[in-house]
């Protein structure tokens, strides 16, 4: 695009997500097979809904309920989300679009991973036990239940349940690899 006028540019510019990156895909297929190319969206995508989707529902459940206000940054949680998915969970999403595992993995979903479970959860859990000493106990239930479903999914369990059956593996795998009693 040459239009350099910024209300002209923006008018110019009506494909969507999906259609860029249909475009992008054809890049990609100029050395790669479609499945290839298929499996890596997926597998980015994947990393995606782990946690920005479900963060995403707690706090617009929050909000739908009138447990936080609509304006935004006047709560804790409400920064504790934008840390989360704009600072960790972006050079996440980023690292994972360059396949750099350094970023996705140590700057990125092991970031992610702490907010969600050690702060959002946590504070979305404080509000609405204050909403059911308020009289808002409906509403709270409401949160909570989006919260439950959210850590019953296979890829969250382990943090209601614990799991000692992979902890088990990682730690044989580790004492394979390294010698006994790394894996400890
Ligand atoms: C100009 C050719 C070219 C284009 C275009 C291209 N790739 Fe690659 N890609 C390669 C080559 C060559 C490798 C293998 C590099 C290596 O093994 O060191 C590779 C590696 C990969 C890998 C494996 C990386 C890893 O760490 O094992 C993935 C996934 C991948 N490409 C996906 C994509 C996607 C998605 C796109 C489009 C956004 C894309 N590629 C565009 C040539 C290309």
């Amino acid at each position: 695009m040459t239009e350099t006028d910024p209300t002209k540019r923006a008018a110019l510019i009506t494909d969507s997500a999906e259609q860029k990156r249909q475009r992008m895909k054809q890049v990609c297929s100029a050395c790669h097979s479609e499945s290839y190319v298929n499996n890596f969206y997926e597998q980015h995508d994947n990393l995606v809904i782990l946690f920005a989707k479900a963060g995403k529902a707690i706090m617009g459940s929050l909000k739908e309920n009138h447990l936080i206000t609509p304006t935004s940054f006047d709560e804790e949680i409400e920064f504790t989300w934008f840390y989360l998915w704009h600072h960790k969970g972006r050079r996440a999403r980023h690292g994972a679009s360059m396949m750099a595992p350094d970023y996705t993995h140590w700057h990125g979903m092991y970031e992610v991973a702490e907010w969600f479970y050690m702060e959002l959860i946590p504070q979305a859990r404080e509000i609405a036990e204050h909403g059911r000493e308020n009289g808002h106990a409906a509403e709270a239930a409401k949160v909570d239940a989006v919260t439950d479903e959210i850590l019953t999914r296979p890829e969250h369990i382990w943090f209601v349940e614990g799991d000692e059956e992979s902890m088990a593996r990682i730690r044989a795998a580790m004492d394979e690899r390294y010698g006994a009693g790394q894996g400890d």
